[in-house]
């Protein structure tokens, strides 16, 4: 059987503020043999965000970095992201902006997941609007992270019907389930066509 000769998993940090579903599930991905993506480290803004739990077992490194100093803080964090050799950033739940400086910088791709079908709902509560609206459906995307919120080149989206029943919970939840989905499948995408 052919042999992958020279196959380099691409180092990844993973950028999280909550529950960190996403996390766990790229976790999940970067174990399987053809993954292009090695865990390296997660990096939060919230040292109690839940989805640090995951790093146990896991050989991920955990940094917290609360981001008071916006500028100095960030130049810490490239910094660090340099040492670790970090060439893939994926922000999953991670509620900060990440500045011009930043993204300018940082010597790689970085990118998002958002819970609507961009370019509709950027920011918060976007399950409430696409109910309020009377949208068919809602869905998720991933896209390259820009200075502008929720605004850099679509990579990939999933569609999720919006039932009548729904409320924003509801909706939420099935749109995660298609999160965890669109992310690896994404990631693939675009380290593959590099
Ligand atoms: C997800 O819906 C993601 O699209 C959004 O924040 C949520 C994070 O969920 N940016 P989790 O922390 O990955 O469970």
């Amino acid at each position: 059987m052919a042999k992958l000769v020279g196959f380099k998993k691409t180092r990844t940090a993973i950028f999280i503020s909550g529950a960190g579903s996403n996390f766990k599930n790229l976790i999940n991905f970067s174990k399987k043999k053809n993954s292009p993506i090695k865990i390296i480290l997660v990096l939060s803004n919230n040292p109690k965000a839940k989805g640090l739990k995951y790093v146990s077992g896991n050989r991920i490194k955990k940094k917290i970095f609360k981001f008071i100093n916006k500028r100095n803080k960030e130049n810490h964090i490239l910094k660090y992201l340099k040492k670790n050799k970090i060439d893939l950033i994926c922000l999953a739940g991670f509620m900060k902006i990440l500045s011009k400086n930043f993204i300018k910088k940082f010597n790689g791709l970085i990118l998002n997941i958002h819970p609507s079908l961009l370019p509709k709902y950027k920011g918060l509560n976007t399950h409430e609007k696409a109910i309020r609206n009377k949208d068919k459906y809602s869905g998720c995307s991933v896209h390259l992270v820009n200075s502008k919120l929720d605004s850099g080149k679509i990579i990939m989206q999933k569609k999720v019907r919006i039932l009548k029943t729904d409320n924003p919970k509801t909706l939420a939840k099935r749109v995660l389930k298609a999160e965890h989905i669109l992310y690896p499948k994404a990631i693939g995408k675009i380290l593959i066509n590099l």
